[in-house]
């Protein structure tokens, strides 16, 4: 038997249950995987609380690393005794397990180099932070972004790999701490949003111009100040709604800023392409192996403090990466 965070109805994150669970035998193209560090990311509160809507019941959590303890028919991309890191989304769910039986096709074997841990905390905010680096606009030397929620899991990765590319960061926090820390991770200038006008901000800090991208992963709040923050024919980047959903949205807002572009990315598009996924996973395991990109875990919780993680990450208590330790 292994253990496992199951729910029965979507709501708070009191409706996590910690439950024990049979696993089995893979069939053909699954693999037994037993966990040794899960990830705990914002898509898991979408998931909890209905915004992305699954059958019920249900498991939790599309990210984990571990090993693998057995293969089905007609699985070739890994072995018994592989050391793997997954992420997804629907295709994963149910990662808030010790153990258990999972489709062979998103894993992606571990290098040496990184540990459980590590992979753990970085697989979906890594693999987001490398597309939205790597894929999602042709950045040069000196171009600028406004990064949202700036010391957060993907926001100390999006900065530290920002500034490998030569850009200048602008990150907002909501507080003096998280500032701080956004700071010591590459944001040139931090703003808080709680206190400051974001727009007013950015146009100060560059010159009037505003910049080139905006990453909003705060979505509600934040939306059109991000809007007013980009230069003539910037790009707003949609990365997530931490707030609340965008409602109620006219294109034509989109010529009245200085035609800007709009587009709302997932990672499951960036990482549909088995070679694509590689060659991005590559790049972002390179930078953490080497140092120059540092997987800051900062908060690290037993499976059955499930309901609490969901808390403290609501609440706005975290920095950086979480984690389940299995
Ligand atoms: N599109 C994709 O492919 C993709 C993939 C992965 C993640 N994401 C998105 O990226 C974002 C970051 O994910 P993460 O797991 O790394 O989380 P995170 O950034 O570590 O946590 C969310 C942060 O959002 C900020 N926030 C602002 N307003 C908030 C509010 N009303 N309620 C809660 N938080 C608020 C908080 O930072 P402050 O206190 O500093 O404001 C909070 O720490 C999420 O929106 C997630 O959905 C998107």
């Amino acid at each position: 038997m292994a253990n496992a965070i199951r729910f029965y109805e979507t709501g708070g994150p009191e409706v996590l249950r910690y439950e024990q669970v049979a696993v089995g035998e893979p069939g053909p193209g699954q693999v037994r995987l037993r966990h040794a560090a899960v990830g705990l990311n914002y898509a898991d509160t979408y998931f909890r609380n209905g915004t992305y809507p699954i059958p019920m019941p249900n498991g939790l959590g599309v990210e984990a690393a571990g090993v693998v303890e057995a293969v089905g028919e007609g699985v070739t991309n890994v072995d018994v005794g592989d050391r793997v890191t997954y992420t997804g989304f629907i295709n994963t769910l149910g990662a808030y397990s010790t153990e258990r039986l999972i489709p062979a096709a998103p894993l992606i074997r571990l290098p040496d180099s990184i540990s459980c841990e590590t992979a753990a905390a970085m697989t979906m905010r890594g693999l987001t932070s490398a597309y939205l680096m790597r894929r999602i606009h042709a950045f040069k030397p000196g171009d600028s972004i406004l990064l949202h929620a700036a010391a957060g899991g993907v926001g100390l990765i999006v900065a530290q790999w920002a500034k490998l590319l030569g850009l200048t960061v602008i990150g907002t926090v909501s507080s003096g701490a998280k500032a701080e820390l956004a700071r010591a991770h590459g944001c040139d200038f931090t703003i808080d949003y709680s206190r400051e006008d974001v727009a007013t901000r950015v146009r100060a800090l560059t010159g009037g111009a505003g910049v080139d991208v905006v990453f909003d992963s705060v979505g509600k709040n934040t939306f059109l100040g991000s809007l007013d923050s980009l230069k003539r024919r910037g790009l707003m980047v949609c990365v997530g709604t931490a707030s609340g959903p965008i409602d109620g949205f006219n294109p034509q807002l989109l010529a009245m800023k200085g035609s800007l572009y709009l587009t709302r990315p997932a990672l499951a598009d960036y990482i549909a392409d088995p070679a694509e996924k590689e060659a991005l996973a590559g790049e972002l395991f390179d930078h953490v192996a080497s140092g120059r990109i540092k997987i800051e875990v900062n908060q690290k919780y037993e499976l059955q403090d499930a309901a609490q993680a969901h808390r403290d990450l609501e609440s706005r208590q975290t920095t950086g990466s979480s984690v389940f330790i299995i």
